[in-house]
Order: structure tokens, then C-alpha cells, then sequence
């Protein structure tokens, strides 16, 4: 407890905050910086006895996510009924807790073992090249909607073994699509908001076209004779089903439903992310050009020149770290629990933010800029740097998508290098735990012997970070 807090305890006046529950998923980052400006590393919102506690400092941090039997994780608020499909499709990790998760959590642990690495490496940057077969130097394109689209393939591909984009882009958005509405349905569920009743029901019927969808995909996936030999995630679930019959059919329909929701957006977001703040500040962009022109040979660098790029693995770091896809996520009381100057009831959400925590000035100077430089002399805690995550359930698909991530970009950056179209308006926003662009991030592709300029943009994204002074918006275009 800091110096402040026990003055907090012994006075009575606790950092509590009267307001409505729905500040929060309205504007969870103005909710949480407005809480930490007020009281400090812990504090709690409350209306009319109903609590989110919400803590930002490394210390808060480990004790909630080191104590995995006190807080427990709870990422989707509506479960269904026990024989409902929605309950079936959030089964997953995410949703797990206790015995059940460890057990559980030691399966997919061998499934996303380091092991199989090497074996995505080619389809990731087969993958990455066919996304390039149109692009041409001095072409306009949106890299939000790119990557988006881009990693529902990968995703698709790496996960089911899916070949075919078509059939990977309606999967991936019918999960996309039910993930938002569990949000936006969770928050409902909360509030008491009037439309609740219907959109409950919506989700229910929705998670029943996913389950079958799932369901249709495992059978086809089955029915293929390579799958004994296939190396996607899938196909590694269906080997480890052989010497664990608790994971059922119907388990793997939750563990590849909620892997899937896992892993798309965040891998996307961190992508657009990254490119557009290479963009944005050529001496990085240069400086990572050196780099994978004396550390690689060929359009596809191999998976060992890709793990020695120090400077690249900085970049992904830095850009996880300023702009992180996971910006918050949360936990629930199991029991009554004391926190800090707080005693907590059991069933009281507790929010920990990787945002809040990476962009504290003690923890990292100049903490709202993009500076990959500071990691040669850096090297944070767990709890201090955690875009992944911490403790017993820190992301299983971290090693997976540091190399999605490292081979993609070195790949993109090989053949193009991106300048963005002056005055483009890049608004970000926290939406279901994940801070993404939500417009189109316009860059202009470039060929490699050229350097981007830094140009003004608008938008949000200026809330979200320091851009350099000529970044700064001149005029404010919105795009119609
Ligand atoms: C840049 C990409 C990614 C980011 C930023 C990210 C972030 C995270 C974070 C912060 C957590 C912990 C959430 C919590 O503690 O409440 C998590 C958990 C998880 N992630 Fe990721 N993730 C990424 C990619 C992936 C990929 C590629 C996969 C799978 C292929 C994946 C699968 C999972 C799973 C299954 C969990 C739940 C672990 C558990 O509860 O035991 N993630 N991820």
C-alpha cells in the first residue's frame, strides 16, 4: 500500500468514485485516466452499490494476476444456459478457472508448444506475398482494413488450415461479429439497458450458426487423409484428443471458437499499428531497412535470420507497448478479498490495464512516445511491461504470434515501405478490450530505396500517443 493509500485508509475517505457504471465501456480510457488523476494506483467506480475496481500501478498488477484463485477470469459475461450453445462456445480458456483451467491450459500448451514454430514460418510468409500480389508502388491502400482482412486468413490458415480466403473471411467475421455482441450484450446485462431482452436473444441464435459452423469445419477437417500429418492448431487438438479423452468434440468447438476471437483482431491491430508508426518516424523505418538488408538474404528471410533481428524485435515491442491491442482486461473476485486500502465482495470486477501501465512516466521516460532505441537499455518486469499478459494466464499464443508478426512485417518491409496520405484522420478506440483503428489508416505504398516522410495527420490517435511535431494535424479533413 503506497504512502497516499494508507492515508487514505485511516482518514475514511477511500478512492471511491460515485458515477454510473457506464462511464466506463462508453470511454475506458478517459474513465481510467480520470480515475488514476483523481486517486491514484487503485480506485473504484460505484453506482448504487454496484462496483468495477480498477488498478494501473506494476505492484496492483502482480497481486491480482499472480493470484489466480482470488481473481478469476471472466471474459464473457453472458454464459447461456447449460445446454446452450453459447455456453458451449465460450468454453474455452479465457472463460476458465481453477482445476478445469490448469488442466485444460496444460493441453494447449503442448498444442502451442515452440516446438512447431519453424513449421508456420513458410505459410506465414506465402501468406504475406500472396497479400502483396497487388500491391503497386505509389498505390493509395487502407492498412486497418488490410490487416484485418490479412490475418483472418493467416488466423484461418494457422489455426483450422483453412487454404480458401473466402471461406476464412465468413468464419473469421461471423467470430468477430459475436465476440462485439458479447460486449456489447455483456455491458447491457450490467447496466439493466432496456434493449438487453432482444439483443440477448440475438446472441443466442448467433452463437448456434457459430457452433455449427464450427462444428462443420472440424468434421470437414477430419474427413481430410492428411490430417494426421497436417501441423495446424486444429489438426494438433484432434492428435492430443488421442491421449486425453476429456477433450471431447464439443470442448475443441470452445477452445477453437475463443482461440480464434483471441487471436485475429490483436494480432491485426498490433500490424496496422506498427506500420503506421514506421511511417511516421523514418529514422526507425530506416534504421529497421539497414537491418533487414544486412540480416537477410532473399524475399523470405528464414526463421533464423528472422529471431536474430534485434532491431525489428524492438520495434514490435515498442509498438506493443505504446499502442497495445490488449489495452485492459479484466478479472472478478471470487471471494471477498482485501486490495490495497479496498475490501472488495466477492462477484466485484477488477480491471487492470496494459495501456495505463505502459504509458506511466516512472516506469518509462517519455512514455507517450515511440522510441524502440530505449529497449537496448531497458528491460521491464512482467508486470511492468505486459502486452500479453501475466502470470498463469498470460496469452498461450504469445511465441505464435511474435513469429506471425516479426516474419509479416519483415516480409511487407522487404518489398514496400509506407508513407501515410497527408491530413488522413486515424481515430483509435478501446473496443471490447482492444485498442484498434477504427478509420482507415490511407498510406501510400513506396518502393524500399525510399524513405517515408512524416506527414500531419488527424484524429484520435493524438489522444493515444505523442506523434513528432510534424504529425500534427494542419487541417482537419474527417474522410466522407
Ligand atoms: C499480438 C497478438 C496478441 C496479443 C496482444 C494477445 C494478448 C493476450 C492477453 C493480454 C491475454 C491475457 C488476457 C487476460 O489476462 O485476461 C491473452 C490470452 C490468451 N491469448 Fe493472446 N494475444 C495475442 C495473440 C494470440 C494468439 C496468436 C493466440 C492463439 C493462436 C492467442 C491465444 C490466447 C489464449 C487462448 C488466451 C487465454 C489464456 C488463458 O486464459 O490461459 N493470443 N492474449
Amino acid at each position: 500500500m503506497t504512502y497516499r493509500e494508507s492515508l487514505q485508509l485511516q482518514s475514511g475517505h477511500l478512492p471511491v468514485r460515485q458515477g454510473h457504471l457506464t462511464d466506463f465501456p462508453r470511454d475506458p480510457l478517459g474513465c481510467m485516466r480520470s480515475l488514476h488523476s483523481e486517486f491514484g494506483d487503485i480506485a473504484v467506480l460505484e453506482d448504487q452499490g454496484k462496483r468495477i475496481a480498477f488498478v494501473f500501478s506494476p505492484e496492483y498488477n502482480r497481486q491480482v494476476l499472480s493470484d489466480s484463485r482470488t481473481f478469476h477470469s471472466q471474459f464473457f459475461a453472458i454464459r447461456g444456459g447449460r445446454q446452450s450453445a453459447q455456453r458451449r462456445v465460450t468454453s474455452g480458456l479465457l472463460s476458465m478457472n481453477g482445476a478445469e483451467h490448469r488442466e485444460n491450459r496444460r493441453v494447449m500448451m503442448d498444442v502451442f508448444s515452440r516446438r512447431i514454430l519453424p513449421d508456420y514460418h513458410s505459410v506465414i510468409c506465402d501468406l504475406t506475398t500472396d497479400l502483396m500480389s497487388d500491391w503497386v508502388t505509389g498505390q493509395q491502400r487502407d492498412l486497418n482494413c488490410e490487416m484485418v482482412d490479412f490475418m483472418v486468413r493467416m488466423t484461418s490458415a494457422l489455426l483450422f488450415g483453412i487454404d480458401d480466403a473466402h471461406d476464412a473471411l465468413e468464419l473469421g467475421s461471423m467470430i468477430d461479429r459475436w465476440v462485439r455482441q458479447n460486449h456489447e450484450v455483456g455491458i447491457g446485462a450490467l447496466v439493466s439497458a432496456p434493449q438487453f431482452p432482444d439483443s440477448y436473444e440475438k446472441l443466442l441464435a448467433d452463437a448456434e450458426k457459430l457452433e455449427s459452423s464450427v462444428q462443420e469445419l472440424i468434421a470437414a477437417h477430419k474427413r481430410q487423409p492428411t490430417a494426421a500429418h497436417r501441423s495446424d492448431v486444429l489438426s494438433l487438438m484432434f492428435r492430443a484428443q488421442k491421449t486425453n479423452q476429456q477433450l471431447t468434440d464439443e470442448k475443441l468447438v470452445g477452445h477453437a471458437a475463443l482461440t480464434f476471437a483471441a487471436a485475429h483482431l490483436t494480432t491485426a491491430h498490433t500490424l496496422s499499428w506498427t506500420l503506421f508508426l514506421l511511417a511516421q518516424h523514418p529514422e526507425v523505418m530506416n534504421r529497421l531497412a539497414q537491418e533487414l538488408a544486412a540480416g537477410t538474404t532473399g524475399r523470405h528471410p528464414t526463421f533464423a535470420e528472422l529471431e536474430s533481428l534485434t532491431y525489428l524485435d524492438w520495434v514490435i515491442r515498442e509498438s506493443m507497448r505504446v499502442l497495445p491491442a490488449s489495452s485492459y482486461s479484466q478479472r472478478v473476485c471470487a471471494e471477498a478479498a482485501r486490495l490495497g486500502p479496498l475490501s472488495l465482495s466477492a462477484g466485484t470486477p477488477v480491471i487492470f490495464s496494459q495501456y495505463m501501465t505502459h504509458h506511466r512516466p516512472d516506469l518509462f521516460e517519455s512514455p507517450d512516445e515511440f522510441q524502440p532505441e530505449r529497449w537496448s537499455e531497458i528491460s521491464p518486469s512482467a508486470y511492468e511491461y505486459l502486452p500479453f499478459g501475466a502470470g498463469p494466464r498470460m496469452c498461450i499464443g504469445a511465441p505464435l504470434a511474435m513469429v506471425e508478426l516479426r516474419t509479416a512485417l519483415a516480409v511487407m518491409l522487404k518489398q514496400f515501405h509506407f508513407q501515410m496520405v497527408p491530413n488522413t484522420v486515424v481515430d483509435g478506440q478501446i473496443i471490447s478490450t482492444m485498442l484498434g483503428p477504427t478509420t482507415s489508416v490511407n498510406a501510400h505504398l513506396l518502393n524500399v530505396s525510399q524513405s517515408p516522410q512524416t506527414v500531419p495527420v488527424a484524429g484520435t490517435v493524438h489522444s493515444l500517443m505523442q506523434m513528432p511535431a510534424s504529425a500534427r494535424p494542419t487541417t482537419y479533413q474527417r474522410a466522407a
